[in-house]
């Protein structure tokens, strides 16, 4: 379904809080997610993530400003947002004694399918997320990768506008993290805007349109992954070498040629160094023509997200 925000913001938030006790673990966030699209909401332990989530899911009451989802106000209108939204949380819902099928269909009952619907709409998701050959076992028996699947199916049953992920993949082996972002695509392609909180910042690299940074609390950055990189400056050039042999000299005449931080990879041929700009990365590529060494392949590229995280987080301090 369209978007019925005249901006087209799928949630917006201003000045929101929520204080625990002597805790303000969400402490004046702005938000403005466009719809249609993933926006990342990344911080660390503790930062806030899972309330704000919470708010605007309207599980949590907000104790000061105000937030709307699709132009509806999740206090006031908290009907008319809880139809369109729809939430995988960090701990999740499904009834671990039952099997795949039986939760699906029975969450699908509930929702008002038929029963032959509910159980075609189950068989389908179970496919869709490569559980088939899991559907009549006990969630109890999932492993921590098929237990999210299992999460994220039962959340979409019915599409919803707006799917928020707490933290989809925290404690997942890499192949199980691909097939929740498989997932977390093949739900945006459907036209579902997605709110996905994350500790990973390359599950937000990869994912996200937008992201919002959190830290105690507030936002400490926002903006797409190119502008939070921006922010941080500098970017890299990463070079892969014909001869790994050369490798040791080639980073020992980039350092003294950039007056930065060069590192060799984990690939025994690469290695990659921290440039102010394309020209600086051109004169760098020069001089290792010139003493003779061979370079396969270059890419400049902007500063991982983890740097600018690290750079993020440093500049403010601790200031809780
Ligand atoms: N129900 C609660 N009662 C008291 N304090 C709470 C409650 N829920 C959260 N907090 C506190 O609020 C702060 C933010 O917690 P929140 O769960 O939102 O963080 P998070 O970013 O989701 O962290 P994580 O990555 O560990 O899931 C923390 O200091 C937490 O201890
Ligand atoms: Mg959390």
């Amino acid at each position: 379904m369209s978007p019925t925000d005249p901006a087209g913001h799928a949630i917006e938030t201003a000045g929101l809080v929520k204080v625990f006790g002597e805790t303000r673990a969400v402490d004046g966030v702005d938000l403005a997610v466009p719809a249609g699209t993933v926006y990342g909401v990344l911080g660390p332990n503790g930062a806030g993530k899972t309330t704000v989530v919470k708010m605007l899911a309207t599980l949590l009451r907000p104790d000061g400003g105000e937030a709307r989802v699709f132009g509806k106000d999740v206090v006031r209108d908290a009907d008319a947002v809880r139809s369109r939204v729809s939430l995988t949380g960090q701990y999740a819902s499904v009834d671990e004694d039952l099997t795949g099928t039986e939760n699906l269909v029975l969450l699908a009952r509930l929702l008002g399918h038929s029963r032959p619907a509910a159980r075609e709409r189950a068989a389908q998701l179970l496919e869709a997320f490569g559980l088939s050959a899991a559907a009549a076992r006990q969630v109890k028996q999932y492993s921590g990768g098929m237990r999210r699947r299992i999460d994220i199916a039962a959340s979409i049953l019915n599409t919803p506008d707006l799917l928020f992920l707490d933290e989809p993949t925290t404690g997942l082996d890499p192949r199980s993290r691909n097939q929740v972002w498989e997932i977390v695509r093949a739900v945006v392609a459907q036209g579902t805007t997605v709110l996905l909180t994350t500790q990973y910042l390359d599950e937000a690299d990869r994912l996200a349109s937008r992201i919002a940074v959190i830290d105690h609390g507030k936002v400490i950055a926002e903006g797409t992954k190119g502008e939070l990189k921006a922010s941080v400056g500098s970017g890299s050039v990463h070079v892969r070498l014909r001869d790994p042999a050369q490798r040791d000299e080639a980073v020992r005449l980039l350092a003294a040629v950039l007056d930065e931080s060069v590192t060799p990879d984990p690939d025994p041929v690469a290695l990659t160094a921290r440039v102010d700009d394309a020209r600086s990365a051109a004169e760098a590529l020069a001089e290792l023509a010139r003493a003779g060494i061979v370079v396969d392949t270059f890419a400049l590229g902007q500063p991982s997200l983890d740097e600018v995280f690290l750079a993020l987080t440093d500049d403010k301090g601790v200031t809780a």
